[in-house]
């Protein structure tokens, strides 16, 4: 049984932050801030908007989406490093909002490669015909644990959610190959300190990214069999635009096939895969059959990438 995606659905607050906002709340510059890292705005969601909230709203409209109802729903996993509290998790309040009555439910902590574990998890019940149709959400409140006083952190994150309802496909379609790891080593390159912010190494992290977003991308090509010409798009986590132009070089793939969020929202860690593959399947971008490789990396370390060939 191949695993696809049948309905999608995203969430962004609409608070936008822009780099002119921030300059004026800490020693940055809109220029610094657009030729390091390609982000332009950002969106925070309110003080009475967390994660479980965000998470239902794109949850919500991914259910619709896929045109099944929340009580057909087996498994629901959301992945975040923000939730509301560390238990009950983000996974059981949505399938009480949702009335997801029969759904399993966990969250899962791969920081910005979240949702691609969400995904793999997934096709694994898929596949095995043990669940049918499983809720995967990506969602993150990185602004409640951003350090507002370090600008080397401060402008690069912001907040959303998306969501995506997977169940069997045809054959040839949804997930081809895919590719997940981790190294615990790098994980002091980026964390949540005693203060519950977030800190990152920078530079050690830029340097882990652009290797393993290439290299993950060319093994999930190698393992389904196919060629970089083979691919029509490519939606890589949005965490620093030069970082994605490496791996859309190493692809060799022309501008237009890579999807881009970043400028706009930032980096909206687990959030940023699934809501970057809405807008094109909202922009009717993505058609049927194509080939969509996704990839993302984060703290941990960790990394995961997925090639599928979209439709039912
Ligand atoms: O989603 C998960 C993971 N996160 C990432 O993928 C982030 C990966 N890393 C990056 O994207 C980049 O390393 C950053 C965007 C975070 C930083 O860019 P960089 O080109 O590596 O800059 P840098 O850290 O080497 O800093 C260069 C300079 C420093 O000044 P000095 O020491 O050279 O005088 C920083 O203090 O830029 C300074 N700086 C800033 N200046 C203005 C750092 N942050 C800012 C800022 N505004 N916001």
């Amino acid at each position: 049984m191949n695993a696809g995606i049948l309905g999608i659905g995203r969430y962004l607050p609409e608070k936008v932050v822009t780099n002119k906002d921030l300059e004026k709340m800490m020693d940055t510059s809109d220029e610094w801030i657009k030729t390091r890292t390609g982000i332009e705005a950002r969106r925070l969601a309110s003080d009475d908007v967390d994660t479980s909230h965000m998470a239902y709203a794109a949850a919500s409209k991914a259910i619709e989406n896929a045109n099944i109802k929340a009580e057909e729903i087996d498994l629901i996993l959301v992945a975040t490093v923000t939730p509301d509290q560390p238990f009950p998790s983000v996974s059981c309040m949505i399938q009480e909002q949702l009335g997801a009555k029969k759904a399993a439910a966990m969250d899962i902590s791969a920081a910005c490669a979240g949702f691609m574990y969400g995904m793999i998890t997934a096709q694994q019940f898929i596949q095995n015909n043990a669940y049918k149709y499983v809720l995967i959400v990506g969602v993150e409140k990185l602004s409640k644990i951003t350090n507002w006083d370090d600008r080397n952190t401060a402008v690069l994150f912001g907040d959303g959610a998306g969501a995506v309802v997977m169940g069997p496909v045809s054959d040839g379609k949804g997930i081809l190959s895919f590719e997940l790891g981790a190294d615990g080593t790098g994980g002091k390159y980026l964390y949540q300190d005693e203060n519950d912010h977030i800190y990152m190494n920078g530079r050690e992290v830029f340097k882990f990214a652009v290797r393993q977003m290439g290299e993950s991308c060319v093994n999930v090509l190698e393992k389904a069999g196919l060629q970089k010409e083979d691919v029509d798009f490519l939606i890589p986590h949005q965490a620093n635009y030069r970082i994605m132009e490496a791996a859309r070089t190493r692809l060799e793939l022309p501008l237009e096939k890579m999807s881009k969020t970043i400028h706009k929202y930032g980096n909206n860690s687990a959030a940023s895969i699934p809501i970057a593959l809405a807008e094109e399947v909202e922009a009717g971008k993505v058609k049927d059959n194509d080939l969509v490789i996704m990839v993302g990396f984060g703290g941990g370390l960790t990394w995961g990438a997925i090639a599928l060939r979209w439709g039912k």
